[in-house]
Parts: structure tokens; sequence; C-alpha cells
């Protein structure tokens, strides 16, 4: 009662003014009075419901099995919010702001990952683009379609840095270098956030997993990772660093075990690091029931000690774990965790709600689902996006594109499993929504050539029924399209597989297919690299499709025919087996360059990271600085000319990547620090250039994260070209 008292008398002072309403609902004021007006009318038990995510919905993921279903308390923080309509959202928003004493709204989250119901290709096919602008264009639109639906948050881009792919979570991020999953990273925030994160049509951004996920020990989910203070620098940081200062509203902390300090309790990642040298400002949400899963890592005895080991270290809101609902408020009394760190917490939840415009506007418009999702000008948007992600990797003999061949036999699993080409973490998407590859293929190839069809081989056990009559079928045709690969939940979270390779009865077709003395082609459909070492030799021609998400198999029927003009590139290594992992383009040198290699195999990767071909050839003038020494301060520009010596016009992305052989803390024998994709017409020539900037393209960090840049020689390389310039 009395506190009760204390309260009103306190909100009666300090926050309605005589005349009307509370100053934290008015609009005019600067978003950091009204948060800390807020602040001071709540209860601790208020505050500490801000800290909750619990969910609301029919849950969509096999992985995220809901605890408590039980009633959701309307003054939750946040609800990850399942259904594709914002009709039930409003109805819980409702409760929030009109049975709560303070009408504090509820924060609705959820993983749109590479899309909402218009799907596009997983992430790390987008990367293959190297086209930012698309990118942020696609992140762009799933937020609009995302926000018109009721959620205000996101839980992406995720930016692990990933060298296994082994590791199902390979396939939602940018790929094995920090550069590249830092410049996605930065596109996705300014294309999901927009320049006004209360509109209509934008998201608030979650940068996730912070951090070192991607190192799981032998690609198993959810396990230990082992990384050094530099390897975390080096590697890990620089794409959350990206993200911070593209103004990400908010971050996630990882599931792994940081060499001895879970991510959820690990006071050096979140507190030292981002809130502190960083200087986030924002919100930091743990993954899924994180907090109580610090029992089975070994940090907490109980789910009291996780929830204060995870606060403290500087985790704001606890997802599903009822780890804060249950214990903060005793650990506070009892003097274990500070009223500041709540605070500071809950003022971190308010000041998103404030900037997102909750307050003023916290329902979503009930606009028909047909004029916000699978618009036109999204799937559209879409089949742009996984066209420019196809990677041509192999085409001997100039065997693609087809043309002029009579009859085309497309054969293997993924002929007729268009949900499949989903991928994983796909939003709302449908499977019914997605062109099937035997759809594209006849509208491609209908008017010009005979298509016969056969799956003949399933995903993967031992029913080799199929092989007889599709050999028949290949025997038919002048050339043998195979469609091969994985299934969607093969990758992605807890998606772990021990082999890359494709699995054994799909080689053995690809084998068998081979008896028929045709030409093949192998297109592949991953959420990861894949091995193909045994396989490559008996095929004439490989494409990369990855999971395109709805645009389905039209994007890669262009490819086949030369509508499209395949103009992706690598953003990960394709090992020649699984026994190579880790194998990524950053290594470092070994003390034996030419030592220390396999026995077996050669030591090298089958397709190297940048890899990719495209029907045209570009033609690469010299590398040019506009001065050979500079001091660390001033800056020069590099230059190379890329000539299109083929007969169409085709896009080229040129990689500008750096090397120091000589530094007091080893770096690796290339660093990738630029990009640049342009269109060049056949016959033309275009310039690329790198801006350098010592200071931040030659600089490197130690292990505390103290950036240092050293007088000496340095590379600056493309392709097989290397200049040195030399820093004083
Ligand atoms: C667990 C996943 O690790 C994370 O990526 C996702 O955002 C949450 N579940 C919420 O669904």
């Amino acid at each position: 009662m009395k506190t009760l008292a204390c309260l009103m008398l306190c909100c009666g002072l300090m926050s309605w003014p005589l005349c009307g309403q509370p100053r934290y609902k008015d609009a005019s004021l600067p978003v950091e009075e009204r948060v800390e007006d807020l602040l001071e009318c709540m209860t601790l038990e208020e505050k500490i419901l801000q800290l909750n995510q619990y969910t609301l919905g029919a849950s969509d993921n096999a992985n995220n099995i809901e605890e408590v279903t039980a009633r959701i308390p309307a003054g939750i923080g946040s609800l990850i919010y399942y259904e594709e309509n914002p009709e039930l959202r409003n109805g819980m928003q409702r409760r929030a702001m009109e049975q709560t004493r303070l009408g504090i709204p509820i924060l609705f989250g959820y993983d749109v990952i590479h899309g909402f119901r218009t799907v596009y290709p997983i992430s790390l096919a987008q990367a293959c683009s190297w086209n930012t602008d698309l990118v942020r264009e696609a992140c762009d639109m799933a937020a609009a379609e995302a926000r018109r639906s009721g959620v205000d948050w996101t839980f992406s881009p995720m930016i692990d840095v990933a060298r296994d792919g082994r590791w199902g979570r390979i396939s939602e991020g940018y790929g094995e270098d920090p550069y590249t999953n830092a410049a996605f990273c930065t596109a996705s925030v300014e294309g999901y956030q927009g320049s006004d994160l209360s509109s209509s049509t934008q998201v608030a951004a979650c940068l996730k997993h912070y951090v070192g996920y991607g190192a799981s020990e032998a690609g198993r989910d959810y396990v230990y990772t082992e990384i050094s203070r530099q390897t975390l620098w080096d590697t890990y940081l620089p794409p959350y660093e990206a993200g911070v200062r593209a103004g990400a509203a908010t971050v996630m902390s990882s599931f792994n075990d940081i060499s001895g300090t879970p991510a959820t309790c690990n006071a050096y990642t979140l507190s030292k690091v981002l809130k502190g040298q960083w200087g986030f400002g924002g919100l930091v949400v743990s993954d899924w029931a994180a907090v109580p899963q610090l029992i089975p890592q070994g940090a907490a005895a109980d789910r009291k000690e996780a929830a204060r080991l995870a606060v403290n270290a500087g985790l704001d809101m606890d997802m599903v774990g009822h780890c804060y609902d249950n214990y903060l408020d005793s650990l506070v009394r009892e003097g274990a965790v500070s009223e500041e760190r709540i605070d500071d917490a809950v003022r971190r939840v308010l000041t998103l709600k404030f900037r997102l415009g909750l307050f003023e506007r916290p329902y979503t418009g009930e606009v028909p689902a047909d004029q916000r999702l699978l618009l036109p000008q999204n799937r559209e948007l879409a089949e742009r996006l996984a066209e420019e992600s196809i990677v041509l990797l192999k085409n001997e003999g100039g065997l693609l594109p087809l043309q002029g061949q009579r009859t085309i036999a497309v054969l293997g699993p993924i002929v007729d499993a268009p949900g499949e080409l989903l991928g994983s973490w796909s939003g709302h998407g449908r499977g019914e929504e997605v062109c099937p590859v035997r759809d594209a293929l006849t509208e491609e190839f209908g008017g010009t050539s005979q298509v016969l069809f056969h799956a003949g081989c399933p995903f993967d056990g031992d029913d080799r029924s199929g092989f007889a009559s599709a050999l028949e079928t290949a025997r038919e045709a002048d050339v043998v399209v195979l469609f091969m690969g994985e299934r969607r939940g093969w990758s992605g979270e807890n998606g772990s597989r021990s082999c890359i390779e494709l699995p054994e009865i799909q080689e053995e077709f690809i084998v068998e297919m081979q008896k028929a003395g045709k030409p093949m082609v192998l297109v592949l459909s991953s959420g990861r690299p894949l091995a193909l070492q045994r396989v490559e030799p008996l095929c004439d021609a490989i494409v990369e499709m990855w999971q395109p998400g709805v645009p389905g198999g039209r994007p890669v029927a262009g490819v086949l025919s030369g509508r499209v003009n395949p103009s992706g590139k690598l953003s990960v290594t394709f090992p020649r087996t699984t026994g190579q992992i880790p194998v990524y383009y950053n290594r470092r040198q070994s003390s034996r360059p030419r030592q220390g290699l396999y026995q077996d195999i050669p030591s090298t990767p089958l397709y190297e990271f940048g890899h990719g071909l495209s029907y045209t050839s570009f033609e690469y003038g010299d590398l040019k600085l506009s001065r050979e020494s500079v001091t660390g301060g001033e800056t020069l520009t590099a230059e190379i000319s890329v000539t299109n010596t083929g007969e169409r016009d085709g896009a080229e992305t040129v990689h500008w990547f750096i090397s120091d052989p000589a530094c007091r803390i080893t770096r690796p024998l290339r660093e990738l620090k630029h990009f640049e994709k342009q269109v060049i017409p056949a016959g033309e020539t275009r310039v690329f250039r790198f801006g350098i900037d010592p200071a931040r393209d030659l600089s490197f960090v130690d292990s505390d994260g103290n950036r240092f840049l050293e007088p000496g020689d340095y590379y600056i390389m493309v392709k097989d070209r290397k200049v040195r310039l030399q820093v004083y």
C-alpha cells in the first residue's frame, strides 16, 4: 500500500501535469525524457515484466517448443508473434494498453530471416550476389510485409562468420568472411530499419548471434566454441561492430559457450565490448531459453543463479526462459542484482518502444493480406536476387547455356519438391507459392525443346527403384540436367551433418546416369557448401542455385537457357571432402607452406571463395595505385580496369584484398577489404576503384580490441594482380 501511495504521489508530482496526461505520453518530448519519466512511475514488478519475452500464436518452428502457454501478463515486455495477420496482436496489445496501469505497448518480434511471406534466397546465397543494394531492398520489402502484419522487430540479420559447412546455420549467415558479413549486415540493417523506425513499413533489426556461434565444435549446434581473444576480434566481432555502427536497434546473444563463459552471461562481450567499447545503447535479448540453458552448460547451478549471471553480465531481456520473471525480483531485494542494472535494461526496452512509435500507434492497421503480402513487385525482387545469387561453378566446353538441344532430361529429387526450395527459417513462406523446377523448365524450354522429367532418386535412403527408368529417360535425351541436393530441414538451426558430400544414394544416381553417355549438368540446391570431389569429374557443368525461396526454379531455368547470365560468386569455400574442414580463404600461412599438405587429396579447396563463372569473359588490366607510399593519415586510390571480352553483357564483381606479410600479430594470407559489382556491356571496359584509408583498411586490432597501424609493406591484391604499398 505504502509503495502504491508513494508511486501515485511520485507520478502525480512528476508525471501528470495538472491539466492532462503523463509526460511520457507526450510525443513532442524527446525519447530520453519520456523514458525517464515512465521509468520513474514504474514499480519493480512492472519493470521486470518488461524484461521478458513470451510467445503468441501457433509456433511454426519445431525448435521453439513453447514452455508456458498459460496466461500472458498484459504488462509483458515482448512477445514472439507467430501469426501472419495482425488481429491477434492487436487484441493482445489492447490488453496491454487498456488493462495495465501505465499502458506500455508490447513489442512483437519474429524471425523474418529471408523474407516474411515473400521468401527470397537464404543469406548465404544472397552474399553470393555481392549486390548489397539488392539485399537492402529485399530487407526493406520484408520489413514492410512484416510490420504491416503485426511484427515490429525481426531477429535478423544473422552475421555469424561460419567456416564449417557441417554447421547447419551456415545457411543463415553471409559466409566465411568477416568483411562480407559486415557489408551485408550494414545493408540489411539499413533495409529493415530505414531512416525512421516509427514508419509503418520498417522494423527493428537484431544482430545475432552474438558472438562466435559459428565456431561450434565439429559443426554441431549449441555446443562449445573455443575462440581466442585474438580470433574473436579478428573474425567474429567485426560484423557486429559494423552492425552497431549502422544503427541496429538490438542484439541477440548466442547459445555457445565462448571458451568457458557462455555468451548469455559473458560480461566481456556484452558489457565491456558491446555496451562499453562500442557504446551500444540498444537492447540485448537472449536466444531462445538460453538463460536456463546456462545450467546444462555448467555455468549456473539453478535458474535463479542463471538469471543473476545473465542480467549482471548485461543481458537485458530473457527470451522465453522464465528466469527473469521468476527470480529478478528476489535477486534485487537480496542485493544480488542492482536496481540500476534493472533500470538500465528497462530503459533500453522502453527506448525501443518509443522509437518504434508504439506509444502513439500501438495497433497495426488491418490491411487485407493480398494488399501487403507477396505483391508482384516483391516476387519480382526476390527473383532478381535469386538470379544474382546463382553460382556457375563449372562449365566444361561451354555446355551452358543449353541451346539447340532437342530433348532435355531433367532428373533428381529437387524436380518436384518446391517446398524444399524455401530453405530454413522461411517465415510464413508456403511451398505451394514456390515455382516448382518442373514448371519453370517447362516454361523456359517448352517452346524449343522436349523436356522429360523424372525424379528417379530420393533425397536419401536406399530406394533405387527409380534408377533404371531414369536412365532410360537420360538415354532419350541430348543433355541430362540433374537437380540434386538438400532438403530445407538439413540446414538451419539444429541442422548439423557429419558429411557435406551429397548423400550416398544421390552420388550413386549421378554415377548411374553417366552411363547414358550424355553431357551432364548438375544443379545443386543446398543450404551449405557441398563437398563434391567424387561427383565433380562426372559432370560437365555445375550450378549452385542454393535455396532461392518463392522464385523456386525460375531463376535457375533462366541461367540454364541463357536468359540470365550468371554473376554470382561464392561467399564460402567449397571443400573437396568433409575432412578438409575448416578450409577458408583467409587463413594464416603455415611455417612450411610447401609441406604439411594432405597425402590423399590436394590441399586446395575444390572451389575457392570468390569463384564463379559467367557466359561472357572478362579481362583484367593492371592494378594501379595513385601513390606507392603513404603515411598512416593519408589516403590513396587503387584502380583496375575490367573489359568484357565476350559476346554478351555481364556483371563482374571485383574483390579487393590486402595482405601484410610481416606484422607483430600475424595476419591471414589475404583479407577482403572492399568489393564492387558492375554490369559491363559486351566489348566495353569499366574501371573499379578502392579508396584506401590505411587507418581503416590496413590497421588491425589486438586481442583487447585496440587498433594499430604498423609502418611497413602491404600488398593490394585483385585476383592474381598484386602491388606493393609502403606505409611509413
Ligand atoms: C532460436 C534461434 O537460435 C534464433 O536465431 C531465433 O531468433 C530464436 N530461436 C527465436 O525464434
